[in-house]
């Protein structure tokens, strides 16, 4: 899967002890804020129905595959797909341009795969599903071979060794059909969605700061649309990241935000991902969620991501943020309308 700033990676045993302690037998769970989809494809696996929502449309396409698309259904046809892309010609165009020329985050003899696969995933084409599954592969077969510290940020002086690595496609680790019935994915406002769903536990895992995910990851949006936006910057970001904000990045905006979507939800239990550097204190998050029910905390002291632990470079290579603190700690905030004991973890 693509790196992702805030994913649940490897807070997944925890969540899905949680989920299990709550739904002993099984049902329907909703992630709100699905991201890299790793926390849906983890429940899909356990057997629980999910759906999955994120409003940026590459984190839509990753749930598509991850969460929606069954692998029994897929596999052999994603296949022959995967192996028609892998033997069609390179030949640069608007990518190569864009991020590799002009900004530096794939090799350009990279980029020109990238183009051309790209272009031939639209010529077939294929079913939502079956194109969702195509481009999250080349979507992971380009984050595999970028010059970056993990975000579209910024790029690396020099190219970073994996950059120079031929750009290979995978099949991506597509989850059977449950018994449970259908898995979905939509894109689509975390409020509006919040109201939709009608299931036993509601999973949320909102940005917590400032950064936008739009801003941090736009050239996987751009290459998902594949609209070739105007861009901005060094970074060469699409124009609209600096319209479609999210009210979660926002200090003054996250309180009243996420009230409103604990407000909208109908399903008895709820699990909130949260940490010690965001907006939103545990003090006012409990105070938030208490108002649903019985609130259990479980705290997890976790190292924080690369770009905090090397420091931030820009285009020149100049470093211009400084080395931050080296861990912090992921707040599990699990509620739910009965008493509930939970497993405590580190
Ligand atoms: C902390 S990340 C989620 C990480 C995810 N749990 C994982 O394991 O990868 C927050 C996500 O919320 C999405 N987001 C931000 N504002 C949103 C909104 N108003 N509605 C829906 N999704 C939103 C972002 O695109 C981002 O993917």
């Amino acid at each position: 899967m693509i790196k992702y700033i805030g994913s649940k990676r490897a807070l997944l045993d925890p969540i899905l002890s949680s989920v299990r302690g709550l739904l002993p037998d099984g049902g329907i769970v909703c992630d709100l804020f699905s991201g890299s989809a790793r926390v849906g494809h983890a429940l899909k696996g356990q057997g629980y129905r999910v759906w999955s929502n994120d409003h940026n449309a590459y984190a839509h396409t990753l749930a598509t595959a991850y969460v929606q698309a069954d692998r029994n259904r897929w596999a052999d046809q994603a296949a022959v797909v995967l192996a028609d892309l892998a033997s069609t010609a390179p030949a640069e165009g608007w990518f190569t341009k864009t991020f590799c020329e002009d900004a530096r985050f794939f090799h350009p003899a990279n980029g020109a795969r990238i183009d051309a696969m790209r272009d031939r995933i639209d010529a077939m084409g294929l079913e939502p599903e079956l194109k969702a599954i195509a481009l999250v592969s080349l979507m992971e077969a380009a984050d595999r071979v970028d010059s970056t510290a993990g975000v579209h940020m910024a790029y690396m002086k020099r190219w970073a060794d994996r950059a120079l690595n031929p750009l290979t496609l995978r099949m991506p680790d597509l989850q059977p059909a449950t018994e449970a019935g259908p898995c979905r994915a939509t894109q689509g406002d975390a409020l509006d969605i919040a109201g939709q769903f009608d299931g036993d536990l509601v999973y949320l895992d909102p940005p917590y700061n400032q950064h936008s995910y739009l801003g941090n990851y736009h050239v996987w949006e751009s290459l998902v649309l594949w609209d070739k936006p105007e861009t901005y910057g060094i970074a060469n970001k699409r124009v609209d990241v600096r319209t479609r904000k999210s009210a979660f990045n926002s200090r003054p905006g996250i309180g009243p935000a996420l009230s409103a979507v604990v407000d909208a939800i109908r399903a008895p239990n709820l699990i909130v991902s949260f940490n010690d550097e965001g907006y939103l204190s545990r003090d006012e998050l409990e105070r938030m969620l208490s108002a649903r029910g019985h609130v259990q905390v479980i705290d997890i002291a976790r190292p924080r991501y690369v770009g905090a632990r090397i420091g931030i470079h820009n285009h020149k290579g100049k470093k211009v943020g400084a080395v931050g603190r080296l861990r912090n700690v992921e707040h599990l905030f699990v509620v739910s309308d009965r008493p509930m004991a939970l497993p405590v973890a580190a």
